[in-house]
């Protein structure tokens, strides 16, 4: 005799019975609603592709989580642990012929072998806002301006949220002028990147022991880390001209936040570095104020991936939105939806003979864009009430054998009790949405 296994769910994946699949639905109403509202339309890819699409662009960070083997025909493969470089590998075939700038959107399904904790899991869905071919601020504000709009448009106020906005260039430009070497950049950044999670003490022997800088700029990057507003910068460095070009264009991101009624969301945060190798400019993450959840969201300026992945030179910003921490978050707040199951009309049938009739109701009500159900053959009216009511059933339709003999049923409304005898005929001919 063969014995059952109990199959288990992975760790870090996810089932979504439809009390649970109400709140994604919401939060994909939303990002896509808030989408359209700025003009950009949506797309998406293979959620299998080339690993070679992630090992040259994404940076080691992301590397180290892909979910990737060898298929049957021999190709290293990998399920996406983000979008953009499929974004940027499907804009490297088409964009020559596409009018610029290009707004697309996406929500896809990723996968990053990670380790599971709170905000954290092995799949997500992410929506992605990616602005190609508009090489301004302007757009980088655009797109961070739609990340804002959708968590205000899901109940999320500035007192709720906030996003932390720093730029690379700026940031590469001052580490130098602390003495940091240009080769030794890319190591600096990680480090910089854990300032608010790890101790001083900690970030000083990361900075000499693994990026191996001397003393004395370790003291400098910590004194630039101490005082990181932008005021601050400002004062301490606006004279030096590779520092003010970078330093410019932030105060003027902020300044067409503001326009955009968005400046209470914003705050200049230099420890915003973004573990993802291919930003180039602008950076940005946005956070709940008590700092008690991991990021909502991630993006910035990535004007090379293109063309590294053989497409057009094209100057690109956007941002990832995953669901697990917003999710967290709008259930905290109590600004998830309610979960209710709803039916237009439940059809109450007493008798056999008027089973033929009730499908044939249902079948009209539905085509003009009701929903409708009808209770189970044989089961007693007090059972097929309670099952209306399990359903959410706004109306109950009644057939009983006196009524529909003299062509009518009784239509009940569940929510005021209500009760009034109507022909079958008007029933049959109820307006709804129409056939989809
Ligand atoms: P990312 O920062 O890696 O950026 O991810 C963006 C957001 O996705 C995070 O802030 C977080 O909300 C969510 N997320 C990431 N990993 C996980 C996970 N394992 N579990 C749950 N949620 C997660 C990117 O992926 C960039 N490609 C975004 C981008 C688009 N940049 C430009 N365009």
């Amino acid at each position: 005799m063969s014995r059952a296994k109990n199959f288990a769910r992975l760790p870090g994946f996810r089932d979504f019975p439809p009390e649970e699949l109400v709140l994604r639905s919401h939060l994909f109403d939303a990002w896509r609603r808030v989408s359209r509202r700025y003009g950009f339309l949506e797309y998406d890819g293979p959620p299998l592709e080339e690993l070679d699409l992630y090992t040259q662009k994404s940076g080691e960070e992301i590397v180290g989580q892909l979910y990737n083997f060898t298929d049957k025909g021999g190709r290293e493969v990998s399920l996406r642990p983000e979008m953009t470089p499929s974004l940027a590998r499907i804009l490297g075939e088409r964009s020559r012929a596409m009018p610029k700038p290009i707004r697309w959107f996406s929500i896809p399904q990723l996968f990053r072998y990670e380790r599971q904790q709170r905000g954290r899991l092995r799949e997500h869905f992410q929506w992605n806002v990616d602005l190609v071919g508009g090489p301004g601020v302007e757009a980088d504000a655009e797109v961070l301006a739609v990340a804002l709009d959708s968590l205000r448009a899901l109940g999320l106020s500035s007192d709720d949220i906030r996003a932390r906005i720093s730029d690379r260039r700026l940031l590469s430009a001052l580490l130098r002028e602390c003495g940091v070497p240009s080769d030794s950049l890319d190591a600096t950044y990680p480090v910089v990147d854990k300032v608010e999670r790890e101790s001083e003490e900690r970030i000083r022997e990361r900075l000499s022991g693994e990026v191996g800088l001397p003393p004395e700029v370790v003291d400098r990057v910590i004194t630039l880390f101490q005082a990181p507003s932008l005021a601050a910068v400002a004062d301490a460095f606006a004279h030096r001209e590779e520092v003010a070009g970078p330093l410019a264009e932030v105060q003027e991101f902020i300044q067409i936040l503001d326009d955009l009624g968005l400046a209470g969301f914003v705050e200049f945060d230099l420890t915003i570095v973004r573990g993802l190798a291919y930003y180039t400019g602008i950076v940005f993450e946005v956070f709940d104020r008590q700092g008690e959840h991991r990021a909502i969201c991630g993006g910035g300026r990535y004007d090379s991936l293109l063309e590294l992945v053989g497409g057009e030179p094209l100057p690109a910003v956007g941002f990832g939105m995953g669901d697990v921490v917003l999710s967290d978050l709008l259930i905290e707040r109590g600004l998830a939806p309610e979960y209710r199951r709803q039916v237009d009309y439940f059809l109450v049938v007493i008798g056999e003979e008027q089973a033929g009739l009730a499908r044939r109701l249902a079948t009209s009500l539905r085509r003009s864009g009701h929903s409708a159900l009808y209770g189970i053959r044989g089961q007693s009216v007090r059972k097929q009430f309670s099952a209306a009511a399990n359903e959410g059933a706004r109306q109950v339709i009644v057939l009983g054998p006196d009524e529909v003999s003299r062509g009518k049923a009784v239509l009940r409304d569940m929510v005021s009790g209500d009760e009034e005898e109507v022909t079958l005929q008007s029933l049959m001919g109820r307006d709804g949405a129409g056939e989809e």
